[in-house]
């Protein structure tokens, strides 16, 4: 395993060089590390026409396999999930290896009791328990596909994804708790299920114990059915190219995408950039604060760590509460070595200042990570001062839900590090910076749109039951290259900054969310004409949703107004998508085509009026007078 971790710079340059001179021969070294069921023909084959992309063909593997039982004999006692409750005074978990793998077998066995079987897709709507990750590697385990669903996505958002892929069983607990919040998820999960054709049952774990409705014939309890079966469960032989997972991710139009992840290089890659960019060693303890629902919690809280043989650590509740200290708290008692987090996170713990830190040592961290959004110079200074003390390399992260794993980022006390960039390619990975017109940008500091020239092991393979999207969305913007959809610009030394999106995406606090789908909930409320929505800089989220909104009747109470529309929102998609300014216009800014021109919207959102740029083309010119007026100044 030595010679697949990076130690040095000669190291990281070799491996780099490696990468892009022999590809094949550079990720073969990392999938020989894995126990295979059979051995592979081919590394690579690939076109980013189709696109067509498949790793280690012939091959058969499985993901459980590989992150429980290859280590049974040689650290079975080694903590493998360690969980920390909402509640600090509540008792914690930790469960070996030993243990994760005989409630994988079981849990495993309860699926296939239930009549899942290899290629069934199951829905898992649950809240950060460690029976979530039993969850996914129970589904890896028998070849069933998981599509997690964040469990603050509301009803219809559930059902929006359940029907999308039909799916056959939905796993679930009674409630979850948040802060001093309980939330009712199988309330939730009935309102969602019920508007779904392809759901036969719904597993119920009891996390909050509170009384749930069980429908006769559907619901059974997580419980009940473990105790029906035994641990044996042989670990199903997966195609390389079998699909391991869905995960839904917004895009810039219509309805969320089902993201489809394949087995062995969604393996090859997790495992490879989460021992390298965290420099995890074998008595570390590994935090990853993301949920489960979002793809940094599927490859850095399970599936990396444990492949890696690793003691990760699961956490259920806020970093707010019972106070802004939360999190220090928890870095000291388990004396957490390694610290991944999100820049919102972050800023809201900034802005409550030090007090909170200064009780708590930190003394046990070596690297500290960031992911999921631009970090703010304030925010890098903030997180590397007082929380990495200064002395831990701070690895600011660069990837995507598409991607599967870490791309760009520095490689702690081997590459450098500087504010706000993402830094380095890891090996494996070449990004291009491409202008408008397709040409590459060679020239430093100069910005344009982040492409990847060649696939790494773990590339979205296709978008679920839309091939054609999938082309359309990342390889047919510029032919010959997987687009980002982000934009990126380079300093002197080849190292990456990246702007931000530069489509229809927002990015609330570490969430994406496409503007037609906001645009699309706020519709559904019957006095809404139509509706534009853009985002702008908020201060702890890092971008805010506002919403210009035109309504068929006079509104009395603006603020009555307001607060159906945030309702309407919440039942839509789910409370992260409440707009934080909402404004009432007489008409929306298009162009003689009937586009709305969203630059100039975006401008008034984010106060800057003094640019708004010619407007004389408009089939409204005088609408930007009348929205500027009224509009919620924020800076
Ligand atoms: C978008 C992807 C996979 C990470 C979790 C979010 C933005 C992500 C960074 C970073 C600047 C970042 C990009 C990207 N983003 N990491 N380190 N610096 N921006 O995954 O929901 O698929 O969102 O998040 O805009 O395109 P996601």
């Amino acid at each position: 395993m030595e010679d697949i971790r990076i130690k040095s710079k000669a190291d990281y340059q070799a491996a780099y060089q490696e990468s892009v001179d022999h590809p094949e021969q550079f990720w073969a070294k990392i999938a020989d590390t894995f126990d295979w069921k059979k051995p592979y023909d081919k590394v690579l084959e690939w076109e980013f026409e189709t696109p067509d992309i498949k790793w280690f063909q012939g091959g058969q593997i499985n993901m459980a396999e590989n992150c429980l039982d290859r280590y049974l004999e040689t650290q079975p006692d080694k903590t493998a999930i360690l969980w920390e409750p909402n509640d600090p005074n509540d008792d914690n978990i930790a469960w070996s290896y030993k243990e994760l793998h005989h409630r994988v077998c079981k849990f495993a066995n309860v699926l296939k009791a239930n009549g899942i079987e290899k290629g069934d897709r199951v829905c898992i709507y649950m809240p950060m328990v460690p029976h979530l990750a039993v969850a996914l590697l129970a589904c890896t385990r028998i070849g069933a596909i998981h599509s997690v669903v964040f469990a603050g996505f509301s009803a219809q958002s559930l059902a929006d994804r359940i029907n999308d892929s039909s799916c056959k069983i939905v796993l679930t607990t009674d409630g979850s708790f948040r802060g001093n919040k309980e939330i009712d998820i199988k309330g939730i999960v009935d309102e969602g299920v019920s508007k779904t054709s392809s759901v036969e049952k719904v597993i119920v774990l009891k996390r909050t114990e509170k009384f749930i409705n069980m429908k006769e014939g559907r619901d059974v309890w997580w419980d009940d059915e473990m105790e029906k079966v035994d641990a044996n469960c042989p670990a199903e032989p997966m195609d390389a190219e079998d699909p391991l997972f869905i995960l839904y991710t917004s895009g810039s139009t219509g309805k969320p995408k089902g993201v489809v992840h394949t087995t062995a290089g969604y393996m090859v890659s997790t495992y490879y950039t989460f021992l390298n960019v965290f420099q995890y060693e074998d008595e570390d303890v590994y935090w990853c604060t993301a949920d489960i629902g979002w793809i940094t919690g599927h490859s850095y809280i399970v599936y990396g760590p444990l492949l890696a043989g690793a003691t990760t650590l699961m956490f259920e509740g806020i970093p707010t509460w019972p106070d802004a200290g939360r999190f220090w708290a928890i870095v000291d008692k388990y004396q957490v070595n390694q610290l991944y987090t999100a820049p919102t996170a972050i800023r809201s713990l900034m802005a409550n200042g030090l007090e909170p830190v200064a009780r708590y040592s930190l003394n046990s961290l070596k690297v500290i990570g960031s992911v999921g959004e631009p970090i703010n110079e304030e925010a890098w200074k903030w997180y590397h001062t007082y929380i990495g003390k200064g002395k831990c390399p701070l690895v600011d992260t660069w990837w995507q839900t598409e991607n599967g794993s870490i791309l760009i980022s520095p490689i702690p006390h081997v590459t450098d590090i500087r504010p706000m960039y993402a830094t380095n390619p890891l090996p494996g990975v070449q990004p291009i910076i491409l202008d408008k017109d397709g040409n590459e940008i060679t020239e430093p500091h100069e910005e344009g749109l982040l492409c990847m020239k060649f696939p790494w092991p773990s590339i979205v393979r296709t978008l679920y039951g839309d091939h054609d999207r999938m082309r359309n969305t990342y390889f047919s913007t510029f032919k010959g290259y997987y687009f980002s959809g982000d934009a990126a610009k380079r300093d002197n030394k080849g190292r990456y900054r990246i702007i931000g999106r530069v489509d229809d995406v927002i990015n609330v606090s570490g969430h994406r969310l496409g503007t037609a789908e906001l645009e699309d909930a706020i519709n559904e409320h019957p006095w809404v004409v139509e509706s534009a929505v853009v985002g702008f800089p908020h201060d702890i989220k890092g971008q805010g949703i506002y919403a210009y909104i035109i309504t068929e009747r006079d509104i009395d109470s603006q603020q009555a107004f307001k607060d159906e529309i945030n309702e309407t929102v919440r039942k839509e998609i789910g409370p992260i998508a409440k707009p934080d300014i909402i404004q009432v216009v007489p008409g929306l800014p298009k162009t003689r085509s009937g586009k709305i021109m969203r630059r100039i919207l975006r401008k008034i959102a984010e106060g800057d009026i003094s640019t708004l740029g010619d407007t004389s083309t408009l089939l409204n010119p005088d609408i930007v007078d009348d929205i500027v007026e009224e509009a919620t100044t924020v800076n």
